[in-house]
């Protein structure tokens, strides 16, 4: 199996098994309206196999941070029409990420007088908004209701990003946003049937993925999900508990056919990953985090040696639209330019030169 040899994942055919990570760059300004300096950086990255958007919301409430774009208005989705159509049109494939941010927000982002999390246990430390840097706020603790209403905005999301001419959505499972909230026993002390066993604190992100599915079709939506690396106050450090739980997730997710399965972890060849891989029963595209900036060979080897279906390329992808050809080829690449990442403009964003030029 080769790095450039072409695969399926659920209905997306990929040309190559470089997937371009998720990438959040908070260029959407106020409105969270993806515009045509966006739908140029996408499209010119459209030579990887798969592209995975920036975590977008997909609810008011779920906004994350300032300049990050959302999938909530019919202006939203014109923007998204942009971004799609321009991808196509350069040959690629593009998936959107829906994040619901939960206890990351903040009130000022979230547009209400409150964050949502699956308890009301604060995150530590500062949140940058519009007016600075803030406190993170005790979360309100979703009612029954309101799950069923999240549930509800992930699915109406993901309407808009087909209708919108996306190829499938990402459910972001990682990181810390939500849905990792809900997988955690830290930020998940719930009693009510959604906390208190591995199986209850999988019991939300399946009902989600199950909604997404019965709207969308399961070939067309993926799941991200990292594991023990944690993030956001979202800790995962009991190696027994983690597995129960994200067995119990992934048996979950099993009969819905899911696209693919995306793994953030240090070390995706290890044990913990290819168990879950099983559990899982589809394609598995992985990432090894942000200790190490992934590589041609880290790549290379993941795939020749079978660890995984495809790789998921973050910064590199940052730093060269035509990676792909770089890779091929054996390249020099440009640096990436972390000043930039999430700054306003095209600066540090579609300035990066190819190869050929
Ligand atoms: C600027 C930046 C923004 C990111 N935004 C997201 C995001 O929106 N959603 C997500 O799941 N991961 C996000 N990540 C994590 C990346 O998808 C990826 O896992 C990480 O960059 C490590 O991979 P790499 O070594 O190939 O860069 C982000 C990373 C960076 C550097």
């Amino acid at each position: 199996m080769d790095l450039f040899d072409p695969i399926d994942l659920g209905a997306l055919h990929l040309a190559n098994r470089v997937v371009m990570a998720p990438l959040t760059r908070l260029r959407a300004g106020d409105a969270g309206v993806p515009n045509a300096l966006m739908a140029e950086q996408y499209a010119q990255r459209a030579s990887v196999g798969l592209i995975v958007s920036e975590g977008v919301y997909p609810g008011a409430e779920s906004r994350g941070y300032y300049g990050q774009p959302g999938v909530i208005t019919d202006e939203q989705e014109a923007g998204w029409r942009l971004v799609a159509d321009a991808v196509h049109d350069a040959g690629g494939r593009i998936v959107m990420q829906l994040m619901h941010a939960g206890r990351v927000s903040h009130p000022d982002l979230s547009g209400s007088d409150r964050t949502l999390a699956p308890s009301a246990v604060a995150i530590s430390g500062a949140v940058h908004t519009q007016h600075g840097k803030r406190e993170h706020v005790v979360p309100h603790a979703l009612t029954a209701d309101e799950l069923v209403r999240v549930r509800d905005e992930f699915v109406e999301a993901a309407r808009r990003a087909l209708r919108a001419g996306f190829d499938g959505v990402e459910l972001h499972g990682a990181n810390g946003y939500l849905l990792h909230q809900f997988l955690s026993p830290v930020s998940n002390v719930r009693e009510d049937g959604y906390g208190g066993s591995a199986a209850a604190r999988a019991r939300f992100v399946i009902e989600v993925a199950e909604a997404v599915a019965a709207e969308v079709g399961g070939d067309r939506v993926g799941i991200r999900i990292s594991p023990m690396n944690q993030a956001q106050d979202v800790v995962e450090t009991d190696e027994a508990e983690t597995r129960a739980t994200y067995e119990a997730l992934l048996d979950g997710l099993r009969p819905l056919g899911l696209a693919y399965l995306s793994v953030l972890h240090a070390d995706p060849a290890g044990a913990l990953v290819q168990d879950l891989r099983a559990h899982f029963a589809g394609p598995l595209v992985v990432n090894s985090g942000f200790g190490s900036v992934t590589s041609r060979a880290e790549a290379t080897g993941l795939i020749e040696r079978a660890h995984a279906d495809a790789v998921a390329v973050g910064r590199a992808i940052i730093a060269n639209p035509d990676l792909v050809d770089r890779w091929r080829a054996e390249a020099p690449e440009n640096a990436p330019r972390p000043e930039h990442f999430y700054t306003a403009g095209a600066e540090g964003y579609t300035d990066y030169p190819r190869l050929s030029a």
